[in-house]
């Protein structure tokens, strides 16, 4: 690829997206808050730099991937030195999971700086993303969806395209991790039943996982809800949190009721008040097991 870019989140996701386009023999300029996240990626090759718009080229291509739309905003808001760095012809792929609303307004600030914005976040954790398998869901203007495609093909197995709105494929995301959300809510519960029959919860989601619910979130998700592994965490369950909260509020902003999601928000911040906001998302089934009695 001749493209020169930059990547700028270096959290648990964007040090092994970032490593998939280093191992693709790519020149990338790194940057992130916490330098020393940045280490592996510097001995394998990534360059570090001082400070956001350094990792960008005019014309060039800057990737975000930042824990949410305040660190976004931040860092590429209305006149961001790293935007008027990439200027006309610039393109900045941003990956990070955000309100659509906020994708929208980055692309007509953007436009004011004539570069581009393209929305492309994705699902997977992080050992998803150091094998390249995430998927990525994409929205934004079809010149932009086509060049970028060389770095989805690294980091992911497949892309899926939501058209021309910039906050469409955000819609998309948000959709999906209501969805897991859900499930680990409802495994939850079904593992408090089973454990309070007398019946190893292990033994009821293993079957599930492997029948009626033979798909990538109930058997990744069910194993653990089963180990209580949850630290270190893949997916911080504030991050959890934020992502329902960002579902209810694009379902607020369109009139859509969705009382599930409500449920999810309380789980995520009762583990929140528990003290748990920096484990895995994936403790937020302890609450049901703890409603039960079964700790
Ligand atoms: N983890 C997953 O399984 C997963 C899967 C799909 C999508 N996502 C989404 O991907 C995004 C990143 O997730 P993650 O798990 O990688 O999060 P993370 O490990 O918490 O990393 C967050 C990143 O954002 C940076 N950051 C936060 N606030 C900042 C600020 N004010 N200024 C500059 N940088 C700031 C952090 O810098 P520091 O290193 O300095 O703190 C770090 O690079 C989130 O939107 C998340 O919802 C995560």
């Amino acid at each position: 690829m001749s493209e020169t870019f930059g990547f700028i989140g270096l959290g648990n996701m964007g040090q092994e997206m970032a490593l998939r386009l280093v191992e693709a023999g790519w020149p990338v300029r790194v940057w992130n808050r916490t330098k020393a996240k940045a280490e592996e990626l510097v001995k394998r090759g990534a360059i570090l730099v001082e400070r956001p718009e350094d990792a960008a080229d005019p014309g060039g291509i800057a990737i975000s991937m930042l824990a949410d739309d305040a660190a976004l905003l931040e860092l590429f808001a209305g006149n961001a030195p790293v935007v008027t760095r990439l200027g006309a012809g610039g393109l900045h792929i941003s990956m990070s999971t955000i309100h659509p609303e906020t994708s929208r307004r980055l692309a007509t600030e953007h436009a004011e700086h004539g570069a581009s914005y393209l929305c492309a976040p994705v699902f997977g954790r992080p050992n998803a993303a150091r094998t390249g398998m995430l998927w990525i869901a994409v929205s934004g203007r079809p010149e932009d969806r086509r060049r970028a495609r060389p770095i989805f093909e690294a980091m992911g197995q497949g892309t899926f395209e939501f058209g021309d709105d910039p906050g469409a494929a955000n819609v998309a995301k948000l959709c999906g991790n209501f969805l897991i959300a859900a499930a680990v809510e409802a495994m939850a519960e079904a593992a408090a039943l089973a454990e309070k029959s007398g019946v190893g919860a292990a033994g009821v989601l293993e079957m599930l996982g492997k029948t009626l619910f033979a798909c990538p979130i109930y058997q990744g998700y069910g194993q653990l809800v089963v180990k209580r592994e949850f630290q270190p965490p893949a997916f911080r369950m504030r991050l959890g949190l934020k992502d329902v909260e960002l579902a209810i509020s694009a379902a607020r902003a369109v009139g859509v009721p969705m009382p599930l999601a409500d449920l999810a928000r309380n789980r995520a911040l009762a583990g929140i008040n528990k003290g748990r906001g920096d484990w895995d998302w994936s403790a937020v089934a302890l609450g049901a097991g703890e409603d039960a009695g079964v700790g």
